[in-house]
């Protein structure tokens, strides 16, 4: 089996997410190819300066720059990507932002986070312009700024791969994962007006000791973790794994969750969110949402670890 990149990696302390688009400069591709098959390398450098820092790099390639990336490889399109569909609800919107690349660079240090992505982009030069560039953070035992342990319910262990990595039914791409990101800014002082028994009816889960509390009755507005509750026609549940970070400045005032999922379905990921935009039954939008929302929306591959390799062969 082809070996994935590192998207099964621990959350870390600090995390980066740096969204990039392709510039439209003859040179730009072959630059960018060449940088995307020394990332292993530069992992490398990067990470020998602490070994405890778990440092780990994972690179996600949007639609449109899949087929410039690869064109002329032989390398086969991953059969469900395609650019992030905006979802209109009647009260919420999950908007569709570019990108190009993503890099989701994890470690427990953030030097060590820093250091990378410094070397990197050197390396990618004007190849390539930022569009978004977060820091995350591990907040206590990994709560939101909401206050609430986030990332519970991911897939553990032996579970992990058939959540997250593509098998037989694209098997050219086996190995691979989708990934969609979104940049979410919270109302805090809203949320903080709300009585914690209110915020936690909102999650589904208990505060201060994170227990899952029961599902509304049918035709009642869910809780996020309801309406992030996914089940195909014959009834399998499909998890995602999840790799949300805070991040934010109390003094400019800015509050939020920056989202990651991957999974080995995108449409799992895209049934998430018409249940929480759009809501389940329609109009009974997850309440989450009165409180948060996402400046950016992008949808990224993020192929086994020798196609980035390949990229750079010719
Ligand atoms: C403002 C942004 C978000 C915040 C603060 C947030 C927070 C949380 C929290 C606190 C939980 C409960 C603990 C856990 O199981 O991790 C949760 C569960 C979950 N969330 Fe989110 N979430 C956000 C956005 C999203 C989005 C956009 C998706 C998917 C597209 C999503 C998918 C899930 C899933 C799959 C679960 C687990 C449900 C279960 O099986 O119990 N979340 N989220
Ligand atoms: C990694 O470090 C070596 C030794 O300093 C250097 O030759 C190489 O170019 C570096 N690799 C990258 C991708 O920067």
């Amino acid at each position: 089996m082809s070996v994935p990149q590192a998207v099964q990696a621990p959350l870390t302390k600090a995390a980066t997410f740096l969204v990039l688009t392709i510039n439209p400069s003859p040179s730009a591709i072959n630059t960018i190819r060449s940088a995307l098959s020394s990332i292993a390398d530069l992992s490398k450098n990067v990470s020998l300066r602490d070994l405890n820092s778990q440092f780990s790099c994972t690179v996600g390639i949007g639609s449109d720059a899949w087929d410039a990336l690869t064109a002329g490889t032989g390398l086969h399109r991953p059969k469900e990507l395609h650019p992030f569909r905006q979802i209109a609800g009647a009260r919420h919107t999950a908007v569709s932002t570019p990108g190009d690349l993503l890099f989701h660079i994890r470690a427990d240090r953030r030097d060590i986070c820093f250091e990378f992505e410094r070397q990197l982009l050197l390396k990618l030069g004007d190849a390539a312009a930022v569009v978004d560039d977060t820091q995350g953070f591990r907040y206590f035992d990994a709560r939101d700024l909401l206050g609430f342990v986030d990332g519970t319910a991911n897939p553990i262990g032996p579970d992990v791969p058939p959540a997250v990595l593509i098998a037989d039914e694209d098997s050219d791409c086996a190995g691979g994962s989708y990934v969609v990101v979104q940049k979410y800014v919270h109302d805090m002082a809203g949320w903080t007006g709300l009585s914690t028994e209110a915020q936690e009816a909102i999650i589904g889960r208990t505060k201060m000791d994170n227990m899952e509390l029961d599902d509304q009755p049918d035709g009642h507005q869910q809780a996020h973790k309801t309406l992030a509750t996914i089940e195909d026609e014959a009834g399998n549940e499909h998890s995602i794994m999840r790799d949300n970070m805070p991040f934010g400045s109390p003094g400019s005032g800015v509050f939020g969750t920056y989202f990651i999922g991957y999974s080995r379905r995108l449409w799992v990921i895209e049934k998430m969110l018409e249940r929480m935009f759009v809501g389940d039954p329609p109009g009974k939008h997850d309440r989450i949402l009165d409180f948060s929302t996402p400046l950016t929306g992008t949808t990224f591959y993020a192929p086994p670890a020798w196609v980035l390799d390949q990229l750079g062969s010719d």
